[in-house]
């Protein structure tokens, strides 16, 4: 009889996830608004970016949708880390599938303050640092920098052992020293891309469509884009990769598995068919059966003669 199939992940700090399929911050609420969906083929739902104190978010116009894609500019709205804390978190305890929050902030301090609140708490299974956020001090964005995003996640690192998953922004020269800057900093997973910065102009109003003037660009179009830095990220760094960009098939998660990463997860595509994740999930483990493999550990394309850069 053949081996049973084996869709488990192992995502570093022990969290090991029965599927490789998760859902992305921000398109997935903090899991109570979708009862469609099945959750028992989710590895794990990551949150919507948490902060210290509750944010209303930008005024609209906050999404416009584009050719094989939709800009965002939300703006963190969320409920903030106490009431994450007090209410959401003891209902996910309840739950079998793992709940990691995507945390957000201005600061050094106001990360470390969103995951003090964290530590410790029942249902929550982990973490996601979204260092894509402006960082007031100097304006820069932790991601984009190596040096600040590895200050950021060793100062979080230091109060917390949660598992620790940092999120690349792809607006970055070399994305792999930053992957590798986290790393080094005590990171137990990478997770790559966030979305990329774009805009839309309504030519009638003349004025940029989303209120903020640019936004974030998901969905289908940044799929190759997201898929190169993953396979970038990947080759470099030791720790599990979670690939993340314009995923909406089978077919596109296995390319990212091929590229090396140890799990997916999808965004854009919850909003246009909230079935997705079962569709993948069941296309993943045909995928193996058929070719007769029993686990995801032989799917990355390991070799040399492929070149990583462009
Ligand atoms: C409406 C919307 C809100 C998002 N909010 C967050 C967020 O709060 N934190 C974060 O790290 N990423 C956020 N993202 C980025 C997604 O998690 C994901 O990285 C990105 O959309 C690329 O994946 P996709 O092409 O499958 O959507 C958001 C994306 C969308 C579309």
């Amino acid at each position: 009889m053949a081996e049973p199939l084996d869709l488990g992940v192992d995502l570093g700090g022990g969290l090991r996830l029965r599927s490789p399929v998760l859902v992305a911050s921000g398109t997935f609420g903090y899991g109570f608004d979708a009862p469609q969906v099945d959750r028992g083929v989710l590895g794990a739902i990551v949150t919507k970016g948490t902060t210290l104190r509750p944010h209303e978010g930008n005024a609209p116009n906050r999404i416009a949708e584009t050719p094989s894609g939709m800009l965002n500019a939300i703006g963190l709205q969320n409920p903030g880390v106490d009431h994450v804390a007090r209410v959401y978190a003891p209902v996910w305890a309840s739950w079998d599938v793992p709940v990691i929050v995507n945390v957000a902030g201005d600061s050094v301090d106001e990360y470390v303050g969103v995951v003090r609140r964290l530590d410790g708490v029942p249902g929550v299974a982990g973490l996601e640092l979204n260092i894509s956020c402006p960082n007031v001090a100097n304006g820069l964005q932790f991601g984009v920098d190596p040096g600040l995003a590895a200050e950021l996640t060793s100062a979080v690192r230091a109060v917390t052992r949660l598992p620790l998953m940092v999120k690349l922004t792809p607006n970055v020269t070399d994305i792999v020293a930053v992957a590798r800057a986290v790393e080094d900093a005590g990171a137990d997973a990478v997770s790559a891309i966030n979305t990329y910065v774009g805009m839309a102009i309504d030519v009638r109003r003349r004025q940029p469509v989303l209120s903020r003037g640019s936004g974030g660009l998901s969905g289908p179009a940044i799929k190759p884009l997201a898929l190169h830095a993953v396979w970038q990220v990947a080759s470099a760094v030791r720790i599990p990769v979670v690939g993340i960009g314009g995923i909406t098939t089978a077919g596109d998660a296995l390319e990212f598995l091929l590229a090396g990463a140890a799990a997916v997860q999808l965004g854009t595509v919850n909003y246009i068919r909230p079935e997705a994740a079962r569709e993948v999930h069941g296309g993943i483990a045909a995928y193996l059966q058929e070719r007769g493999f029993q686990d995801l550990g032989a799917l990355p394309i390991r070799s040399t003669s492929v070149p990583t850069h462009a």
